[in-house]
């Protein structure tokens, strides 16, 4: 309330500060979550380096929910005709197809839960990606898919896109494993600028969903301001 008792308007979200293409426009295949304040309430509570880990798992599962929500709006549906208690036709939608969670093995296995939450009994598969030390190129590890992946819509999931090179990589052995692009849909909560115009250049027709755009990286690759270590803060005291 203000002072003379009249509700006080609520802040306006920010505005997108950042821009992830060289023409100054986010790629067509990305999509941001709305821009409130309240999402913008959620990522400052988990940005903010003194925050709980119990607070940081709390608030961090709640963009999840709402990024998982975000992704499945971007999957076909058919015609689906049911008939309700009272006798009635209703003639609405359902999913097309079958779907699958793959998470980026460790952060991305944070994801699991919200995925679970909203799909019950989804399949999930996971992939290990790591820095070769000899090449510094990403290399796979570990992998694990439902065997009937290549006929699923893939949510892949990882919380943090700042080079792009793990997300990347994890698409491309998604390929070669008969996982048409256009049935991948990257989940992640903070990305940075280059990361998504390198990833969203190799994969126009992959579709991306991302909690907020950030301003950067640091020397070290870290998003700028980001959260820090998403693992470490998740998953240690
Ligand atoms: N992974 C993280 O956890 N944080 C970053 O800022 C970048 C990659």
């Amino acid at each position: 309330m203000s002072t003379n008792g009249a509700p006080v308007p609520p802040p306006q979200p920010s505005l997108l500060k950042t821009t992830a293409s060289s023409n100054g426009t986010v790629p067509p295949s990305v999509f941001t979550l709305p821009q409130t304040a309240q999402l913008e309430a959620l990522y400052t509570i988990i940005r903010d380096k003194d925050t709980s880990r119990g607070d940081f798992l709390f608030y961090s599962d709640r963009i999840i929910r709402l990024l998982v929500e975000e992704g499945l709006n971007h999957l076909p549906v058919v015609k689906k005709t049911v008939t309700t208690p009272t006798g009635s036709t209703y003639v609405g939608v359902g999913f097309e197809g079958k779907i699958c969670g793959v998470s980026i093995l460790r952060a991305g296995e944070a994801m699991e839960a919200g995925l679970r939450e909203v799909c019950r009994s989804v399949r999930i598969g996971k992939i290990l990606i790591q820095r070769d030390e000899e090449t510094t190129q990403p290399k796979l590890f570990y992998s694990k898919f439902p065997q009937d992946i290549a006929k699923r819509y893939v949510l892949l999931l990882d919380p943090m896109l700042a080079t792009g090179g793990s997300a990347i990589k994890a698409v491309d052995v998604l390929m070669e494993n008969g996982v048409p692009e256009d049935r991948i849909i990257f989940i992640n909560l903070i990305s940075s600028p280059e990361g998504l115009r390198t990833f969203s250049e190799k994969f126009p027709r992959l579709k991306v969903i991302t909690g907020w755009i950030d301003q950067g990286l640091n020397e070290k690759a870290y998003i700028i301001p980001g959260l820090g270590d998403f693992g470490e803060r998740r998953y240690c005291e």
